[in-house]
């Protein structure tokens, strides 16, 4: 099915032109947005979404529209996909504005798109030549501003691949494109922390979660405990990796660099915790950060 558009107060053509030439969010990427999986009309963990949408926009010192207008437009565009949408993202970007950086008086622009799309079914992931700042000015931020993780899953593409992991400055495993990373090591599940520069992954967070009330033994770990050289290690069939985020749940990395990896047993395990949850618990409650 097309996609489902709602922007400025209604439901649009999804051909149609929806925001002005100098929206700030267009010229210079100001604006943030969250990407929910929905399953049988029902959007997974849309309060934690929002939550970390209004989370991202107080970052950036960006006005986020009323909860009740974004709520209604939500439900719009559910209404209108009559439980065959997959994929839903709401976007917020400071609105109207002037050419350069400095932003305008706005008001903020609002757009709710979704439509019918395959989830990815398998990963193969590269290690990506860049870094990830963790002290940059929009780290842990779901910005629109997300050029530099279009070009690594480019370069992912041009080496056969679909996700690319990327360390931060001190050479530290940091996250995917789109991705949060879990090594299965030692009889342990890890995950950097959101100190790495990483993005404090919805479904990174239930996973922790969930795993430990399942007696998984999952943990962030402390900075520097996973160099990138990690991954040579899951290379060697060592340890083990999944990637986490909400179109694809806990998954194994098939592939890494080319090579074929074997699914680490508690990884397996986790993803089976957290798809079980994940169908008894549609709107999980919202946490603290961590
Ligand atoms: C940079 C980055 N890291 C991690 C994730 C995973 O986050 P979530 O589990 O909330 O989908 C995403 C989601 O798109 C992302 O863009």
């Amino acid at each position: 099915m097309n996609a489902v558009v709602w922007a400025g107060g209604t439901l649009r053509d999804p051909g149609e032109p929806v925001i002005v030439a100098t929206d700030h969010g267009f010229t210079v990427g100001d604006g943030v947005f969250e990407t929910l999986g929905i399953d049988g009309g029902v959007p997974f963990a849309l309060s934690r979404h929002l939550a970390r949408l209004a989370y991202s926009a107080s970052r950036m010192g960006i006005a986020v529209p009323d909860r009740t207008t974004i709520e209604g437009a939500i439900r719009e565009v559910l209404d209108a996909g009559q439980g065959r949408l997959t994929r839903m993202r709401i976007t917020v970007t400071s609105g109207d504005g002037p050419m350069g950086s400095a932003r305008g008086d706005g008001p903020p622009t609002l757009v709710v798109t979704a439509l019918t799309a395959r989830r990815p079914r398998v990963c193969h992931a590269v290690r990506a030549p860049w870094s990830r700042n963790e002290r940059g000015a929009l780290t842990g931020i779901k910005s629109t501003s997300y050029a530099e993780n279009a070009v690594m899953v480019e370069y992912a593409r041009s080496k056969g691949a679909d996700e690319a992991l990327v360390a931060n400055t001190h050479g530290n495993l940091c996250e995917g494109t789109a991705t949060n990373v879990f090594i299965e090591r030692g009889g342990e599940l890890l995950t950097p922390p959101l100190a790495s520069g990483c993005l404090a992954g919805i479904t990174r967070g239930l996973a922790l979660e969930w795993g430990a009330q399942a007696g998984l033994p999952v943990r962030v770990t402390a900075a520097g405990e996973l160099p990138m050289s990690v991954l040579d290690e899951v290379i060697a069939g060592r340890a083990h990796l999944a990637v986490t985020s909400s179109l694809r749940g806990v998954q194994h990395v098939s592939s890494l660099d080319g090579h074929e990896l074997t699914p680490g047993p508690l990884l397996r395990r986790l993803s089976a915790t957290y798809e079980l949850r994940a169908e008894r618990d549609r709107d999980p409650v919202v946490p603290s950060r961590r």
